[in-house]
């Protein structure tokens, strides 16, 4: 996949995932407000909307193509494999970063993969799949930035999620600003110093 890797100075790994039609310098800029010192590893989605880069195909707006998201979820969690070995740092220690679509193949991982990620701060993102059961996420941190008059995740979608991590062990802290689905900068100031407390 197509990415930028930047060695840090700490074995933890901020694993950065950008929204519809973003790329991976998007969120390069939220690295260093989260950790300074770890590596950074920011991927681009691999399908394309109408040239808009994203991490899954969708049927229409928040309607997901399950199918695609599966195989896309797949795909990025070997990414990590590989460039694990091919960059030298621990699997274990990669926190994803992730805004929209990002957020929600990031919470794809989670739903899917045990131990893919240490932990997650998900902003904006949505329930990616419901119905089935999840790995085990036993003590896993997640932070989750919404929006209160957010149109494309509504509240319910962001509880609901919540409740579904917890119920796979995650610790799950929601964080409200009073916007719709932008990311706000004091969200990210919120998740810096959730991160700092609980990675
Ligand atoms: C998605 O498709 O992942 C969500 O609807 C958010 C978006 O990227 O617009």
């Amino acid at each position: 996949m197509k990415h930028i890797f930047r060695q840090g100075t700490s074995d933890r790994v901020l694993l950065l995932l950008h929204g519809t039609g973003g790329t991976e310098e998007d969120l390069l800029p939220l690295s260093s407000l989260i950790d300074k010192e770890a590596s950074v590893l920011s991927v681009r989605g691999n399908v394309s909307e109408n040239g808009m880069p994203r991490f899954f195909k969708r049927l229409r707006e928040g309607v997901f193509d399950e199918e695609d998201l599966v195989e896309r979820t797949n795909e990025l969690n070997t990414f990590l494999n590989e460039a694990a070995d091919e960059y030298g740092f621990h699997r274990g220690k990669v926190v994803a970063v992730g805004y929209s679509n990002g957020a929600n193949i990031a919470g794809s991982l989670l739903f899917h993969f045990e131990k893919s990620l240490e932990g997650a701060i998900l902003f904006h993102p949505m329930v990616p799949r419901r119905g089935i059961e999840l790995p085990d996420l036993d003590g896993l941190p997640v932070f989750i930035g919404a929006g209160e008059n957010d149109p494309i995740c509504p509240a319910q979608e962001t509880e609901d999620l919540k409740e579904i991590l917890e119920g796979a062990g995650a610790i799950v802290t929601n964080h409200w600003e009073k916007l719709g689905h932008r990311l706000t900068e004091n969200e990210v100031r919120e998740a810096a110093k959730w991160y700092k407390k609980q990675l």
